[in-house]
């Protein structure tokens, strides 16, 4: 399966954990691994590229930190721009139909402060439904984030062991990961 994994972190150069995941992807040859703050460090997205390459792959990632409970600011704007009216939905938009697209998120709270009557209330499945949503409006299929919990307390150890089973997750067939 071709997948790509749109990468966006604002600041990559402090980030841990963002890191070790995209250490684990340069081991790895079959995925097409981007940054996206490194390809637009003046945020002008280049639309057209963008929607022929999400052409060109069948599962599509995307990896951030989690910003107030939702992604930086240009995978936002990527969403807002690439995902446009009469392409990637709307009666002729129906480029994205049968594509995969998998959220692979990093948060400081832990897993039991993302439950109801934690810290954080909601999991972070239910935060991630706008997003889950904007997909499936464009005819996409949301499969099951991977979520590294505690990650500012986690040992570099724990980061690479984390990194090995977002590989994992990414690469699982839909069938395992939806029933
Ligand atoms: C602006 C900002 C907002 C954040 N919002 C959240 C949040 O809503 N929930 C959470 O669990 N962590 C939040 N964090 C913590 C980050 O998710 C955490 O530091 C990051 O995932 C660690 O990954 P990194 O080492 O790749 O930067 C926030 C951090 C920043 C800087």
């Amino acid at each position: 399966m071709k997948i790509m994994v749109i990468a966006a972190h604002p600041r990559l150069a402090e980030s841990r954990a963002n890191r070790a995941l995209l250490s684990e992807w340069k081991k790895n040859g079959q995925v097409l691994v981007r940054d996206l703050y490194q390809e637009y460090p003046d945020y002008q997205i280049d639309v057209q590229r963008e929607q022929e390459l999400l052409l060109e792959f069948e599962r599509i990632v995307f990896q951030f930190p989690f910003y107030w409970y939702s992604c930086p600011p240009l995978l936002k704007k990527w969403f807002d721009e690439v995902l446009v009216y009469g392409w990637a939905f709307g009666p002729e938009g129906v480029h994205l139909k049968g594509k995969e697209f998998l959220v692979a998120t990093t948060a400081g709270g832990t897993e039991k402060s993302y439950r109801s009557g934690g810290d954080n209330f909601y999991t972070i499945s239910e935060l991630l439904r706008p997003i889950e949503r904007t997909l499936t409006k464009c005819n996409g299929t949301f499969l099951p984030a991977f979520v590294v919990y505690d990650a500012n307390q986690a040992t570099d150890e724990i980061l690479a062991q984390e990194a090995k089973r977002c590989a994992e997750h990414v690469q699982t067939s839909l069938n395992v990961l939806s029933h």
